[in-house]
């Protein structure tokens, strides 16, 4: 089939039947977490206020004018999700209407359209199916990313919003967001620079907000963390969020606790997880202002959660010009966490029973 040929449906259904004998031949267990270009992306363009047919095309290079309010004022908003293989071969999506939900609370943050629950779960879906080669097998410890944007690309130059706007979303193979595989311990460096200003756009998933975390992540790399940690930019006293994840943090007496902040992107990996803790570990589950300095002696067990993330252990933090232990010796990996990890993962893989109903099975 041509690069640029987008499959029909009973097209790409066939294509998968070939694809399934021939899967990709990638060292699947040793990805990491970077952009492999896959077969197919899906397109759709809103102009003159209205969606046009979207469709499947091969080409990841966007075409875009040089005024476009996206490259200029950051007018972009984008998600994250995963696709799994099951044991029994079933492709399935974790709770992709909350990202569907998500996405157009973004979209209608920074005036850019919504784009219909319909639209965007067959988009996604329509993307898996046709990239079914590329999807890692069950066992592999991979998982097929999927990338849905949102950017404003027409011709502009003032501060205004865009006349045009696509809606892409692109697949990628990814192995885990930190470099060890499986569930590894991280550490954090708390960042003196802000993520996000209370009442700015800390809460949505947008571009604006990681460009400038860029540097604050290079920064705690060289002081030999994973990551940066945030905390609230109006006193500096209570956590925030990780650069790509939330925290979440175990405490004496069967109690999970993160933070409620309205700078934070509201993950949904950690509304899982707060659902699991509560309902499967039977811990109390609570949602409050975490001041660093004052509280993390009660710490217990912390994790980074988010979907690139999954559930990664932290270890210990950089602040004050030193590190702290959270757990132990900082290496080890705690016994919530891991339960926290086990039962999450194993609900996502279709290990486990999702009694929640979270999963979602893609037709191949
Ligand atoms: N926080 C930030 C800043 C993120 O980029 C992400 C990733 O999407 C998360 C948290 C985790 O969110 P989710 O669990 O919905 O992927
Ligand atoms: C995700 O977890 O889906 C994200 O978007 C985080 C990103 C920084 C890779």
């Amino acid at each position: 089939m041509l690069d640029n040929m987008p499959p029909k449906s009973s097209e790409t259904r066939k294509l998968n039947l070939d694809a399934n004998v021939t899967k990709k031949d990638l060292k699947w267990a040793e990805l990491g977490f970077q952009y492999h270009k896959t077969d197919y992306r899906f397109s759709a363009v809103h102009e003159n206020g209205h969606w046009k047919d979207g469709a499947l095309i091969g080409d990841e290079i966007i075409e875009i004018h040089e005024g476009a309010p996206s490259l200029h004022y950051a007018q972009q908003c984008f998600e994250g999700l995963k696709a799994q293989t099951a044991k029994d071969g079933r492709v399935v999506l974790f709770r992709p209407d909350l990202n569907s939900e998500r996405m157009n609370q973004a979209a209608t943050r920074l005036l850019m359209p919504e784009v219909p629950n319909e639209m965007f779960s067959q988009a996604i879906e329509e993307t898996v199916r046709a990239n079914y080669a590329w999807i890692p097998p069950y066992g592999s410890g991979a998982s097929l990313y999927i990338r849905p944007m949102l950017i404003g690309e027409g011709e502009n130059l003032g501060l205004n919003p865009a006349q045009r706007f696509q809606f892409r979303v692109f697949v990628s193979p990814v192995g885990p967001y930190y470099k060890e595989a499986g569930l590894a311990v991280i550490s954090l460096a708390v960042s003196n620079m802000d993520r996000a200003a209370p009442n700015g756009t800390g809460s949505y998933k947008v571009g604006a907000n990681y460009a400038g975390g860029l540097l604050a992540t290079r920064k705690a790399q060289e002081l030999g963390a994973n990551e940066a940690l945030y905390l609230d930019s109006a006193e500096g006293r209570y956590i925030d969020e990780a650069g790509s994840a939330n925290i979440i943090i175990a405490m004496k007496g069967a109690k999970v606790i993160t933070p409620l902040s309205d700078a934070i992107l509201p993950s949904i990996t950690r509304r899982s997880l707060m659902e699991i803790a509560a309902r499967q570990l039977n811990m109390k589950i609570e949602e409050r202002p975490i001041e660093l300095r004052a509280e993390y002696t009660n710490f217990i067990e912390m994790g980074a959660c988010g979907t690139a993330a999954v559930l990664s252990p932290v270890g210990r933090i950089w602040f004050d010009d030193s590190w702290h232990a959270v757990f132990e010796d900082g290496q080890t990996v705690g016994p919530i966490m891991q339960e926290m990890y086990d039962i999450l993962v194993g609900i996502q893989k279709g290990d486990l029973a999702d009694h929640y109903g979270w999963l979602h099975e893609v037709s191949i």
